[in-house]
């Protein structure tokens, strides 16, 4: 890795015995204390529930200052990435560390094409689960069963046809997400067409139909592709982690990204864009758009009611991604000509949370979820298949990181440890 500035040691003391900890720093000098010797040495383990405080590796992926509001994808700034890029260059960039010029595009694209069709055995599968199944169910069910249908990518080397490994993931997953919308409306399903791009092409499989032809509204297209690079990585958020963990043990990329689009489903991770409109349904059914009842519940700290789209573990600032979406989302629903009042709500809600002492006070702002939903529900995405349409964007990003993890000098089987509360040791006859 590159980067890492030595800063000498930091000492740690306890019951009379010292010990020396090395401590570096990264080059946006962020520092960490290195404690792998601390077991060995003293006996001691740290205790971190949740991770707050642990680095679990270096990166060169993507870097976040929480306090500024910063998110950079190798080096470049979001807003830049979103405001000029095709998400498949952001995926090219997440995976290679650089952007590709127009050969590597191309031939990236290519690639994307040939595998974007799902083996007509998997199709059936989609004829297996009920209606109501939730996408993100079937999405992670069909990410694993890649591995029987294209095991042979498991004997590859670790860089060995990555671009063929990153494009399969990509492009098979967005076919199979569209597959499980059509098959949960009971509309026949819609193949993937050479001719069309990324977006243009999933939303050509979520929308077109044999009795309403169908053609991917630019407006529609550009919302989509800007809101996957928003969504392309987050560095060691809970599904990466997840992703990683998994693949520390030596199972194969499609069973790690299984496991992360699971992770990513929870309601406090990616799930709460999903929540975000059920709570604003809900505050315009139950309570009338009374935005201050809710406010008061998220406070009360009785009740386990929490604001979904507010908050995040690493930004103690504005989201730069719900900065993004936000002004995207204005935007997108005014060239659509839609107007939600869910929207009219959203904002309320948002100006009420940011004039509020509690909010400040823990450094509470709207995440990326809190816009985003509204841009999907404006471009026609129902609500349910918000949280896929976020893991379509997330594959980049775990995938590199995956690779990262499984190339580390450093890198071990992820295994924590903890301090035993139970019973001491007891007999069955006493
Ligand atoms: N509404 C009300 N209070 C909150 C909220 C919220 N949404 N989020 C945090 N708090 C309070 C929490 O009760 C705690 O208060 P106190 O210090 O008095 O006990 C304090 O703020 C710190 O919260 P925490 O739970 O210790 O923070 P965390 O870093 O463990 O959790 C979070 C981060 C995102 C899970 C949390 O803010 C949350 O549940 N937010 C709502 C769900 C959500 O929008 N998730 C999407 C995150 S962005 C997408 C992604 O990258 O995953």
């Amino acid at each position: 890795m590159s980067g890492i500035k030595d800063l000498g040691n930091a000492t740690l003391t306890f019951d009379g015995k010292s010990i020396e900890l090395p401590v570096f720093e990264g080059s946006e000098r962020e520092r960490a204390v290195d404690i792998r010797a601390l077991r060995k040495e003293t006996g001691m383990i740290t205790y971190d529930p949740g991770f707050v405080n642990t680095g679990c590796c270096q990166s060169d992926i993507t870097y976040i200052d929480g306090e500024k509001g910063i998110l950079r994808y190798r080096g470049y700034d979001i807003n830049e990435l979103a405001e000029n890029c095709e998400f498949i260059d952001v995926a090219y960039l997440l995976v290679h560390g650089a952007l590709p010029n127009e050969t590597q595009h191309g031939e990236f694209s290519r690639h994307l094409n040939s595998h974007s069709l799902l083996h007509e055995d998997m199709r059936h599968f989609f004829d297996a689960y009920p209606d109501h199944a939730h996408p993100m169910a079937t999405l992670s069910a069909m990410a694993v069963s890649l591995s029987t249908f294209y095991p042979e990518l498991e004997d590859a080397t670790i860089q060995e046809n990555i671009d063929y490994k990153v494009s399969r993931l990509l492009s098979k997953l967005r076919t199979a997400a569209a597959f499980s919308y059509k098959k949960s409306i009971g509309h026949p399903i819609v193949y993937p067409k050479r001719s069309l791009k990324y977006c243009e092409n999933f939303l050509n499989m979520m929308f077109w139909n044999p009795v309403n032809d169908y053609a991917p509204d630019p407006v529609v297209a550009k919302a989509l592709n800007k809101l996957l690079i928003l969504h392309a990585d987050h560095e060691q958020n809970c599904s990466a982690s997840v992703v990683k963990m998994v693949g520390s043990a030596g199972a194969n990329l499609y069973a790690s990204i299984s496991a992360g689009i699971c992770a990513l489903w929870g309601p406090l991770h990616g799930g709460a864009n999903q929540h975000v409109i059920e709570m604003l349904e809900r505050i315009i059914a139950e309570d009338k758009g009374n935005v201050k009842r809710v406010i008061e519940r998220a406070k009360d700290k009785e009740d386990p009611f929490r604001l979904m789209g507010v908050g995040h573990r690493v930004y103690k600032s504005y989201d730069p991604r719900a900065k993004v979406a936000k002004q995207m989302c204005k935007d997108v629903l005014a060239k659509l000509g839609v107007s939600d009042p869910l929207l009219d709500l959203a904002m309320e809600l948002e100006d009420a949370v940011l004039a509020d002492d509690y909010f400040a006070e823990r450094c509470l702002y709207p995440n990326i979820d809190f816009y985003t939903g509204l841009t999907y529900r404006a471009m026609g995405i129902p609500t349910n298949m918000f949280t896929v349409m976020f893991a379509i964007g997330r594959i980049p990003g775990w995938i590199a990181q995956w690779l990262e993890m499984r190339e580390d000098p450093d890198g071990r089987i992820g295994r924590p440890r903890q301090i035993y509360t139970g019973p001491t040791l007891r007999s069955m006859n006493s």
